[in-house]
């Protein structure tokens, strides 16, 4: 774990989020370390996406506070666009990338680079498209280019522009909530590539997925939500794969309640 603010790409302090009556998040506090990568798990429901989408200017939470790299966000000015340039950025199963759009024109997608006038400098953004998708992304001699349309990827090499995208940016934290969901084998492991490669550059990454191999396999610290509270963080290098099994198989029963009775 991090040791001082600076070097946290987010701290999430006492944070609760009611919905209604419901209460989705009870005195949340979660970190992420400036080049941690965090496995967040939990059941269906128990709100895993709603940290999600206050990190990431979607709604505020009922109440407490967020540091972003050690600065307080203020929420009342926190959006979307404001996540971007505090160098937060999500990548969805699906709605991340334009279908029926060239590779290279969706790389650029509301971040243009335009010459003077205004127009949009296409050579400049194909070199950086096939630069990315050549060294970040990793793809070679496929047949694909900066040039083939979107619709043409697998789900995986989806996953990979929007995750390299993320990486061109230079975001400092990538949140990933059920990347996998319906990818084939292949596809999970290039998932997990890229994300080794999020650690290998130096930054942060929150990973969220219900195959808890997937997740041991590249999280440094597994932090546990059950109903709306972190009920354990723990670091890969105290646990097995089989004891966090075992562990979240008891959350599951309800056993831990019982044993608190
Ligand atoms: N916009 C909303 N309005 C009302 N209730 C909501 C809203 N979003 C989430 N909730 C409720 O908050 C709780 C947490 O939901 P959340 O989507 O964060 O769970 P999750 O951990 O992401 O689950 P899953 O693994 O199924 O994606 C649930 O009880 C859910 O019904
Ligand atoms: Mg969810």
């Amino acid at each position: 774990m991090a040791e001082d603010s600076n070097s946290y790409a987010l701290q999430m302090v006492n944070i609760d989020k009611y919905f209604g009556a419901v209460c989705a998040l009870k005195n949340v506090s979660f970190d992420v370390g400036s080049n941690e990568i965090v496995g967040l798990i939990g059941d269906n429901g128990a709100g895993k996406s709603t940290i999600v989408k206050i990190l990431t200017g979607v709604f505020p939470p009922t109440s407490g506070e967020l540091y972003i790299t050690g600065r307080k966000v203020d929420f009342r000015k926190y959006s979307v666009q404001k996540a971007h340039e505090y160098g937060i950025e999500t990548v969805y199963q699906d709605k991340s990338l334009g279908e029926k759009q060239v590779l290279w024109r969706n790389f650029f997608i509301g971040r243009e680079i335009t010459l003077p006038f205004g127009f949009i400098n296409v050579k400049k953004e194909k070199e950086i498209a096939n630069e990315i998708m050549i060294n970040t992304i990793g793809f070679r001699g496929k047949g694909i280019t900066v040039d083939s349309m979107v619709s043409l990827l697998s789900g995986g090499e989806r996953q990979g522009v929007a995750i390299g995208r993320a990486m061109h940016f230079e975001a400092d934290l990538i949140l990933l909530d059920e990347p996998t969901v319906a990818l084939s084998l292949k596809e999970v492991h290039k998932v997990l590539n890229f994300v080794y490669k999020i650690k290998d550059g130096g930054k942060a990454c929150i990973y969220i997925s219900h195959n808890i191999h997937d997740v041991y396999e590249i999280a440094d610290r597994f932090v546990i939500i059950d109903r709306g509270e972190i009920v354990a963080s723990i670091l890969k290098k105290d646990i097995s794969l089989k004891d966090l099994d075992s562990f979240l198989l008891e959350y599951a029963h309800g056993m831990k309640d019982k044993a608190e009775e």
